[in-house]
């Protein structure tokens, strides 16, 4: 090789290696929904700490409603690498298989946030995420969202009110026999598919936290809304496993310094957006909100409390004791 050639080579490579090193790593980071949500807030957080902690080393690019992936091929995307980060709802795991993620989906385990928290932030919390790492993937927090409460076009003020309807679910064999136990007739759907079905009929009505039902409109197309929460929907964050270990160290560490800090504003504000969502609802007038008194809430927690047991052998008995020793739940005593 002439020695000019070389040169060039030499200068070239060099040339590149600079531009390389200037490049923002750039993480996608997909989610179902409105940006307007405590999910869509938090992601939103995220991005801005970790640009400004990484002092611009690293980009997250944001795609809220849907727009990127939906539900199910979110999962495969951060799977293949395609995307880099992702919040599903803890309901989703399932059909990736890891079902234990299930159990936040039993009826009435959670009294309130402080109940969550002892699971969220504590052993088991970590524990369920090492079951995601033969899949590829990496838990790196728990993001609040909140409690759900049944939709639909007719009144709900007791168990029997739900018979017979169609009514939409997460992917979660949890919610499946939830609503089997109600004498409903689940329906599974992607969550981007959810204001259509309820609008033409393809489902009678749903469940979700407050602010997923106002941000995505549902409440304009469902007549009633009782205030059951009788179940917890939250996320993990995740993120594909090879390219979180394969960022250079002192990056990942400013990134997790990004998601402790997100995962703290996300929980803050949780309850606060929800409660925002439930007072627009009511000033729409387009659905008639009711408010369960006690017993009429513990009448649907009597029914529902029987999903615990019928979903030891799909969550793993011990694992549901573990919860109910956190939380200092028993359900003989209801
Ligand atoms: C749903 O599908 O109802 C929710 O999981 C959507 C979400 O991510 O909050």
């Amino acid at each position: 090789m002439k020695i000019s050639a070389l040169l060039f080579g030499m200068v070239a490579c060099a040339l590149s290696a600079t531009a390389s090193a200037q490049q923002p790593v750039v993480i996608k980071f997909s989610h179902v929904v409105a940006q307007d949500t405590p999910k869509g807030k938090a992601a939103e957080y995220f991005a801005k700490r970790a640009g400004e902690l990484t002092k611009g080393k690293v980009k997250v690019e944001v795609y809220a409603n849907s727009t990127l992936y939906k539900d199910k091929e979110e999962m495969e995307a951060l799977q293949l690498g395609a995307v880099q980060m992702l919040a599903p709802s803890l309901a989703k795991f399932g059909p990736l298989g890891v079902k234990e993620f299930e159990v936040f989906d039993l009826p009435f385990i959670f009294d309130n946030y402080d109940d969550l928290h002892k699971v969220t932030y504590g052993a088991v919390g970590q524990q369920l995420f090492t079951k995601l790492e033969p899949k590829g993937i990496k838990g790196l927090a728990y993001w609040d969202n909140g409690f759900k409460s049944f939709s639909a076009n007719t009144p709900i003020k007791k168990p029997d009110d739900l018979r017979g309807k169609k009514m939409r679910i997460q992917s979660s064999k949890v919610l499946e026999e939830q609503m089997r136990e109600l004498k409903a007739l689940p329906q599974v759907m992607a969550f981007s598919e959810v204001y259509q079905a309820l609008q033409t009929g393809v489902v009678d009505g749903t469940e979700n936290p407050i602010s997923n039902l106002y941000t995505q409109k549902m409440h304009e197309v469902q007549k009633h809304l009782a205030l059951t929460e009788h179940g917890y929907l939250g996320y993990a964050v995740i993120t594909n496993k090879k390219f979180w270990d394969g960022l250079p160290a002192d990056v990942r560490g400013q990134l997790e310094v990004a998601m402790k800090e997100s995962t703290e504003y996300a929980n803050k504000i949780a309850k606060e957006e929800n409660d925002q969502s439930l007072e627009a609802v009511r000033k729409s007038g387009k659905t008639e909100i009711y408010k369960l008194t006690p017993e009429e809430r513990m009448a649907f927690k009597k029914v529902l409390v029987h999903v615990h047991k019928k979903m030891e052998s799909r969550i793993g008995a011990d694992l549901i004791k573990s919860i109910y020793q956190a939380t200092d739940f028993d359900p003989s005593k209801l």
